[in-house]
């Protein structure tokens, strides 16, 4: 077997620099939630998803343990598995294992050290399915690597809610070129967390271990590290609040004090208490997420949950 090798078309420092200047210019401030995942901000995702307090990586992996069965037998043989944001690539091989004869594996990710380990793993573990990892900001149009003759069909996996972190046009969007790149014959596989009472939200995305605000503070360090800025990281605070209609979870870092920080030359000013939101995680019912399926021209043909409802995985085709 050989080994596979990640196809690198990740953003440059010029993209990253512009789109932090982009948020940080704009009222109110914002940053792009992509870039909390460098080498160290991966490693302290993978921390929260062991988190007791954050129920949606357990829970959906237990929905794909009871289900995957299932969702193989409707997905078929000889599919092209693509994975969107891909990270650790933990619930794919729940999948793989489960289907008939699996081609390929295109895992996308931004983080490229972990794409590149969790890959070669994965390669060595599914000698049969052959892996074609590509190191990419997937909400981006991109060239995926050519399909293989072997392969009859593809299906779009998308699991971890990662749709909710998109404001809701834009998970339109998102979904219809999923939809385009799944082809008529093919699948979406999608996770999507589901509405609940805040205390549960709260302690998944404030948990008291601090792993959550590190992980969050972590997109300033990343921005010194990258970009050569100078945020005084202990002066910006981890914040959780709710919002309805879409009903949402919104993460963000509230400036400390009156500050400057310097980015590439600009003096960029914070208020004491400004927010930076740094990301949107909306929670809808199952009812919500039907219309924006039926928005983006998906229909769904099967939905599985866990017990209290609290996550839910749809399996959904071209109308
Ligand atoms: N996509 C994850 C989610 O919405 C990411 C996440 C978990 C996150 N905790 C966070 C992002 C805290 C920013 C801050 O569940």
């Amino acid at each position: 077997m050989t080994e596979p090798t990640v196809h690198d078309l990740s953003p440059t420092a010029q993209e990253f620099l512009s789109a932090v200047r982009a948020g940080l210019t704009s009222s109110p401030k914002t940053l792009p939630c992509k870039f909390l995942y460098d080498e160290t901000g991966a490693i302290l995702f993978e921390a929260i998803c062991t988190l007791d307090s954050y129920y949606p990586t357990r829970t959906e992996q237990l929905i794909l343990d009871r289900f995957s069965p299932e969702m193989a037998r409707a997905i078929g043989p000889r599919a092209r598995v693509v994975e969107p944001g891909a990270g650790s690539l933990t619930k794919v091989k729940t999948l793989l294992g489960a289907m008939e004869d699996p081609a390929e594996y295109v895992p996308i990710d931004i983080a490229m050290e972990q794409l590149d380990d969790a890959a070669t793993n994965l390669a060595r573990e599914f000698p049969g399915v052959l892996v074609k990892p590509v190191c990419a900001d997937f909400t981006k149009p991109m060239d995926l690597p050519e399909k293989g003759d072997s392969v009859e069909r593809t299906v779009v996996f998308y699991p971890g809610s990662t749709i909710g972190n998109f404001e809701p046009e834009a998970a339109i969007g998102f979904l219809e070129r999923m939809r385009r790149l799944a082809g008529d014959d093919g699948h979406v596989l999608l996770g999507v967390d589901l509405a609940k009472d805040q205390e549960t939200l709260r302690d998944a995305y404030d948990d008291p271990a601090g792993v959550t605000a590190a992980f969050n503070k972590n997109l300033l360090s990343h921005i010194n590290r990258e970009l050569g800025a100078d945020f005084d990281v202990r002066e910006f605070q981890h914040r959780v609040r709710f919002e309805t209609d879409p009903n949402r979870v919104v993460l963000s870092l509230i400036s400390k004090s009156d500050q400057t920080v310097r980015l590439d030359g600009e003096a960029i000013e914070f208020r004491a208490g400004e927010e930076v939101v740094t990301e949107y995680s909306h929670k809808p019912t199952i009812a919500d997420f039907t219309k924006i399926a039926a928005a983006a021209d998906l229909e769904v043909l099967q939905s599985w949950t866990d017990d209290n409802d609290w996550f839910s995985v749809h399996l959904l085709k071209s109308r």
